[in-house]
């Protein structure tokens, strides 16, 4: 005989099956098969944990701390991510944060010297119907920040204003975007205690096609507002001085949620062109960046090339080995800047999903780079690593794991190498194998 809590109980749980139906069934861009056999969505998500479990025990972090970072993976990250992929039926969710579409993305950053860390960026979805938020919705996802040591928002906020369009009533607007991703939210797990420094990306294209602006002037604006313009003045002076046509595109402007005064500010550009002289071009501003760390930078760039796109000259463009739906191409590099410095820092990235044949023909490429600069014990245990964290589908047969691999010299210690993971949630693969 049920009690009355039980059947009050019930019948909570079946107004609220309801509601999730009905909102589900609202969502009419995307017809959702509603099939009481799909895995729970958080038991979905929990599974990238697994790769971050063993990228962490990789980069050697503490046991207690490894378990702190997958606590707040599992806990506070994951239910940002939107629907599984289980829950659509032939379409997927809108971020752009990798080519099938999953919100996030894993960063294993290895220094010259062997020393690794570990990053994280993500877009939050709705959790209805997987699309990108308008800012109102997706700021607040700030609040998993909350209680990490010196969080300062101030530069955010400044962003925020500058660079997003956030309207009372955004179904009003008739203009076509490839995406419509404003903002996304990243955070580095520092090593040694248990603290996430959050970095927050704007996307500014949103803003400048509804107000008709320039993606340069958003930039502009928002730059003299951090109080960063003499530093910006030189990249900004080159830019205006390449043909409109050839110009590359801003793709995001990106700061850390820390105080103003140990905060940085970095401006990323996204350009068509692809010879190997035309990025070192762009990643030194026409030569007017030349210290010591950018020349380590172009050097790197130059050994990775090589072994990357075996027989291609330095003046010739990569061809591209995947069609034009695959948004976004193109290289991207950041300029780096801060209060009262001087030099800018820029890092390139190498959309090596574009350009390479598959993930194991990169695998090899990097670990004999690894190997090349006297990492031995990173460049012989690349490859197993890789098939360690990535297990839904052979990685020699395409491209879509390593998404970018990025190249920057900050300090003395030389060139560090990032990349960039996609635990690619939305594969194909992973509907027959069930990883
Ligand atoms: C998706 O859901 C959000 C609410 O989270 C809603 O504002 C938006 O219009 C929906 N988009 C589509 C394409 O149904
Ligand atoms: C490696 O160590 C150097 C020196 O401590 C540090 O500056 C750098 O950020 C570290 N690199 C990574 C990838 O953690
Ligand atoms: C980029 O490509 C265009 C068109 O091929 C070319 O005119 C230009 O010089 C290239 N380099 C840069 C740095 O823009």
């Amino acid at each position: 005989m049920p009690t009355p809590t039980h059947l009050a109980a019930l019948l909570l749980s079946w107004v609220i099956r309801t509601r999730v139906l009905l909102s589900k069934y609202s969502a009419k861009q995307h017809n959702y098969a509603v099939d009481d056999s799909v895995k729970p969505r958080a038991t979905f998500w929990r599974e990238g944990a697994r790769s971050l479990s063993y990228l962490l025990a990789r980069a050697s972090y503490p046991d207690e701390l490894r378990q702190e970072y997958l606590a707040f993976f599992n806990d506070k990250l994951a239910p940002l991510f939107g629907p599984s992929p289980a829950e659509f039926s032939g379409s997927t969710p809108s971020s752009f944060i990798s080519d099938d579409h999953t919100p996030f993305e894993f960063i294993w950053a290895i220094g010259r010297k062997g020393n690794m860390s570990v990053r994280f960026a993500f877009e939050p979805l709705s959790p209805f119907n997987g699309s990108s938020l308008p800012p109102r919705k997706s700021m607040p996802s700030l609040d998993i920040l909350r209680g990490m040591p010196s969080l300062d928002l101030t530069w955010s906020n400044i962003c925020r204003r500058t660079l997003l369009f956030d309207p009372p009533c955004p179904s009003e607007n008739r203009v076509h975007f490839q995406h419509s991703s404003q903002f996304f939210l990243g955070g580095d797990f520092e090593t040694h205690a248990n603290t996430i420094v959050g970095k927050v990306y704007f996307l500014p294209h949103v803003r400048a096609a509804l107000e008709g602006v320039s993606d340069f002037s958003l930039v502009n604006n928002c730059i003299s507002d951090l109080g960063v313009e003499d530093c910006w003045g030189l990249a900004s002076s080159y830019f205006d001085s390449i043909p409109e046509s050839n110009r590359p595109t801003i793709a995001m402007v990106a700061v850390d949620c820390l105080e103003p005064a140990k905060n940085r500010a970095k401006v990323y550009i996204r350009t068509q062109n692809s010879s190997f002289n035309d990025i070192v071009e762009l990643l030194t501003l026409g030569g007017r960046i030349s210290d010591e760390h950018v020349a380590q930078t172009v050097s790197a760039m130059r050994h990775l090339w090589r072994l990357f796109f075996p027989g291609v000259a330095d003046d010739t463009p990569l061809s591209s080995k995947r069609g034009p739906e695959y948004y976004p191409t193109g290289f991207l590099i950041y300029y780096e800047m801060s209060l009262g410095r001087a030099v800018l820092v820029p890092k390139v990235y190498i959309p090596v999903r574009h350009y390479c044949d598959s993930d194991s023909q990169i695998a090899t490429a990097l670990s004999r780079y690894f190997k090349d600069v006297g990492l031995d014990e990173v460049g012989e245990r690349y490859h197993a690593d890789l098939k360690q964290m990535f297990m839904h589908r052979d990685l020699a047969t395409r491209t879509g794991v390593h998404t970018y691999v990025g190249i920057c010299t900050k300090d003395s210690d030389g060139p560090m190498i990032y990349n960039y993971l996609s635990p690619e949630a939305f594969a194909p693969e992973r509907h027959t194998s069930h990883i």
